[in-house]
């Protein structure tokens, strides 16, 4: 084992409590909207060595509206634990009202969104535009903390631009009003999801804080990947989002070579499990509408697990539960006639410039 792999390992002996919480792992979950759905945070949990998870960004107001998009988005089970909520506004009354609503609803954890690039989302204010305005930022998160009693966390990126990395004095300054931790995504709104990932940007957050703890986030692939990132930026936990897609077990991963196990990789059972799981964990919740919910899954599974193309091709087409069960069966049947590979094209970024997302 190498030495920051050491390192990182002692840290991670001492457990990470965020917001009275003590985690079972510093290893967390990003938020990927449209992907890290219920069902899907449901069976990574099965899988092991998952600290946290978070719900994909809800607008602060069409939760006090109860919305049926936002009450899907903030559907939960007690399996689902420990979780954050997290939630978006420009305006402040708006993020308030949200954080009020989720904690009279039995959440347990605040999540505010400081680093959507998306235009919709900067256009009113919200997401990375946020980081902008450094005291409207802490006034607003400021209102959120006196508003509610639960833990308050913030994700952000590095800053608007290259000119703007407002990270480290948010930080420090959300630190003093009472937030729990913050996560950065070791990119600038400007960038997007180009170029690679600023470590020196979270290591300066990191010095910026004195005993909050940061999460390192943004292009974790690998369980060294990982270690790295705490050896190189002091961040006291790190969350994957897209590598978590890539390679699901790579929290079971993370905890198997912490606890010096042999590194955990699912055998084929294991993994169309976990594919059936998932279908039917969705099916709960969202009923026959998770057939065409399961869709843009297809492909990811199709190279993961190497199902021969003509399956992959129904798992698209699929229109029941009984009809999903029958294309698993075949995939049991037929197991080895693909090679698997990694998937690469699953979770789309937005392309062109980002002043047009
Ligand atoms: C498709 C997609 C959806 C995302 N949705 C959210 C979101 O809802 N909230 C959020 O804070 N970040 C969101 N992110 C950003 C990720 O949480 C993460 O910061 C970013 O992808 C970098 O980490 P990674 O390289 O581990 O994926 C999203 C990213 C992608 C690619």
């Amino acid at each position: 084992m190498t030495k920051p792999h050491q390192e990182a390992i002692q840290q991670q002996q001492q457990q990470l409590a965020i917001g009275g919480r003590t985690l079972s792992s510093r290893f967390f979950l990003a938020p990927l909207a449209g992907y890290t759905h219920l069902a899907f945070r449901i069976v990574m949990r099965r899988q092991g060595g998952l600290g946290l998870c978070t719900t994909d960004l809800v607008q602060a107001q069409t939760l006090v509206s109860e919305t049926r998009k936002s009450l899907e988005l903030v559907e939960t089970c007690p399996e689902d634990n420990p979780l954050a909520v997290q939630i978006f506004s420009g305006v402040v009354s708006q993020l308030v009202a949200g954080a009020k609503w989720l904690e009279d609803h039995g959440y347990s954890a605040i999540d505010i969104n400081m680093g959507c690039p998306m235009a919709k989302i900067n256009g009113c204010g919200g997401g990375a535009r946020l980081m902008c305005d450094t005291a409207g930022a802490t006034e607003m998160v400021g209102r959120v903390i006196d508003a509610v009693k639960l833990p308050v966390t913030v994700k952000m990126r590095l800053g608007w631009d290259r000119d703007h990395t407002t990270a480290p004095e948010l930080a420090a300054a959300f630190e003093n009003l009472g937030v729990a931790a913050v996560t950065v995504h070791g990119r600038t709104r400007q960038q997007g999801f180009k170029g690679s990932v600023d470590r020196a940007g979270i290591k300066a957050t990191v010095e910026a804080v004195k005993s909050m703890p940061i999460i390192g986030n943004g292009d974790v692939l690998t369980p060294e990947d990982a270690f790295s990132m705490m050896q190189e930026t002091g961040c006291a936990g790190v969350a994957i989002g897209r590598g978590a897609m890539l390679d699901p077990w790579i929290f079971r991963k993370l905890q198997d070579i912490e606890l010096g196990r042999e590194l955990f990789e699912p055998s084929r059972d294991e993994q169309i499990e976990f594919l059936s799981s998932h279908f039917h964990i969705m099916r709960e919740q969202h009923g026959d509408f998770s057939c065409l919910m399961f869709r843009k899954f297809a492909a990811w599974y199709g190279a993961r697990l190497g199902i021969p193309e003509d399956l992959e091709s129904r798992l698209r087409q699929f229109e029941s539960a009984a009809e999903f069960d029958a294309i698993v069966e075949e995939i049991r049947k037929r197991h080895g006639e693909r090679e698997s590979s990694v998937p690469t094209a699953l979770v789309r970024v937005p392309n062109g410039p980002v002043e047009r997302w």
